[in-house]
């Protein structure tokens, strides 16, 4: 059968995805900086992890005043990250691996050191070269105030004001300024930037904002700040979510299929019944579905998302995507420790916090595994999150490298304490992250839970993982049937094929299922599946 994105068997609708934040990953030049270098060195971990993709952060070159999604030469590495030419090296090795390599991709802005715009500022009002961002005359008599009242995602106003009495218009920080998509020049630049990366062997896309890049140019008001990062329903707002995106999608989906078996997957924070929409068969491949990222520990709960992102792929002929965790939010072995109804992305600015249970939002994550590892589609992995690692809340606040600290007048810390460089050995300045002091500093606590301490270790989450991916494989990845059973309001159980998915979510025991057991999240009592945890039932 040929569906939205291809036949069943491409590698995108059943891939697991292990998302690289390569600045925190591993550092080859002991720089502090995870690098390309590094990432080389950890092909054969990531092999033995299973997994059959990765999505790496976007590694050109950049000021990385946003991590890096602040892009100032898209056909470039950023040197702190390696060279063009080794990146082409990664890939080929990667591929000697049988792993697919999915670039990021950022076409909502450009850093403000790129030339472009570096060409606009030097540019007067009016001119061509102003014209590829959104530059636009102030309000009142002397258009001293912002053109609208649009938020910055990251804090204060969307608008920025130059040399001139002209503001230009950034959705995010001041120094990542968003690009014109009316103007065909940055269409066509794309396009190209595109067959640059197709050309050297890149397998797919992650393609950041995809639902901000059209802006209603009359510049009505909002009538409140509409957060990027939650789902919230968008359509008919001035920035997120408009129609015309779907033109953009069509354009760079015809660029793609000139190349055989690429993908492109959307980040787009819309409504769910707006997602299907990216879908279409002339549009994305996949869109991230954050929906269960959003929903709180609690059987029914999942169940109804779960249940309802199948249908909803299904009935575009889609495959559905699963995201726990990623380098924008809370990491879910934290999230799940907090109660449920916690404000989570507005916790915890100052610690310490005596609601965390943390060893329930460790044993919680670890049934998660066995959830997002045996539902149909595609399953996305965040680097450390095999390893179980948690958010690092008490970040020192003189390291905090996220533009919304500062931008928003430090009440809101932001997203460092999930981006904190991966502990690979017990001890060792860094942890094996590399040779000396990492960009921003890892708990002692890390050592322990490290790659080399995990891998001695068959009860550790990285063997968890380990196996789940690989019996996923042999079981579940090809399977599309998806059935949820009714096992009570504690229980989130569905039918895989001839594999039956309990999970126990309940605070008590329950008795376990019949049937050969696979997989485990945890060693449960005899006859009894404990609470918080997970279990692959052959049937
Ligand atoms: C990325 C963020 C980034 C933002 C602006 C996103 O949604 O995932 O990390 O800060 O886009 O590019």
């Amino acid at each position: 059968m040929t569906t939205t994105d291809g036949g069943p068997e491409n590698w995108w609708r059943h891939g697991v995805v292990y998302q690289v934040y390569v600045r925190s990953f591993a550092d080859g030049n002991g720089d502090g900086t995870g690098d390309i270098a590094g990432l080389r060195s950890k092909l054969g971990y990531l092999s033995e992890l299973g997994v059959d993709a990765l999505w790496i952060n976007p590694w050109y070159s950049s000021p990385l005043k946003d991590g890096g999604y602040d892009v100032a030469d898209y056909r470039a590495i950023d040197e702190r990250f390696g060279t063009t030419e080794e990146v082409e090296i990664f890939i080929e090795e990667a591929h000697t691996h049988g792993i697919k390599v999915i670039a990021d991709l950022v076409p909502n802005h450009t850093s403000d050191q790129h030339r472009w715009f570096q060409e606009a500022l030097d540019a007067a009002p009016g001119d061509p070269a102003r014209d590829r961002y959104i530059f636009q005359r102030g309000k009142g008599a002397d258009g001293s105030e912002p053109p609208s009242n649009w938020a910055a995602v990251f804090g204060g106003s969307a608008w920025e004001q130059v040399a001139d009495g002209e503001w230009y218009l950034h959705l995010f920080d001041p120094s990542q300024p968003d690009l014109n998509w009316e103007n065909e020049e940055v269409r066509a630049e794309f396009d190209s930037i595109f067959r640059f990366w197709l050309d050297r062997g890149i397998d797919g896309f992650r393609i950041d904002v995809a639902h901000g890049l059209v802006k209603d140019l009359t510049f009505p008001d909002v009538a409140q700040k509409a957060a990027i990062l939650e789902s919230e329903r968008t359509a008919d707002h001035p920035h997120w979510d408009r129609d015309g995106v779907h033109e953009i999608n069509r354009r760079w989906r015809a660029v793609l299929d000139e190349y055989e078996d690429r993908m492109m997957v959307a980040e787009a924070w819309v409504a769910a019944d707006r997602l299907p929409l990216y879908l279409r068969p002339d549009e994305y491949h996949q869109s991230f579905n954050f929906d269960l990222l959003d929903t709180d520990w609690d059987a029914p709960s999942f169940a109804e998302v779960i249940d309802k992102s199948v249908r909803a792929a299904e009935d575009v002929g889609a495959a559905s995507t699963w995201v726990l965790s990623n380098h924008d939010v809370m990491r879910h072995a934290t999230r799940y420790g907090l109660p449920n109804g916690t404000k989570w992305r507005r916790w915890p600015m100052t610690g310490p916090h005596e609601v965390l249970d943390e060893s329930a939002g460790f044993q919680r994550a670890r049934a998660a595994a066995l959830i997002t590892l045996s539902l149909p589609g595609s399953t996305y992995i965040y680097q450390g999150e095999e390893l179980g690692l948690p958010e690092v809340w008490d970040l020192p606040q003189d390291v905090l490298d996220d533009p919304t600290w500062e931008r928003s007048g430090h009440t809101e810390k932001g997203r460092d304490g999930c981006r904190v460089p991966i502990p690979w050995e017990k001890d060792g300045p860094s942890f094996g992250f590399g040779t000396g002091d990492p960009w921003i500093p890892q708990p002692a606590r890390f050592g322990s839970m490290s790659v080399a301490v995990q891998t001695q270790d068959t009860s550790s989450s990285l063997s968890l993982y380990r196996t789940a991916i690989a019996l996923r494989r042999q079981h579940l990845a090809m399977v599309s049937d998806f059935q949820l059973i009714d096992m009570g309001s504690d229980v989130l159980a569905y039918e895989r094929g001839d594999v039956l998915v309990v999970v126990n979510m309940g605070s008590d025991s329950m008795p376990m299922p019949e049937g050969d057991i696979l997989l485990a999240s945890h060693v449960n009592p005899p006859g009894l599946l404990a609470a918080d945890s997970a279990v692959w039932i052959r049937q």
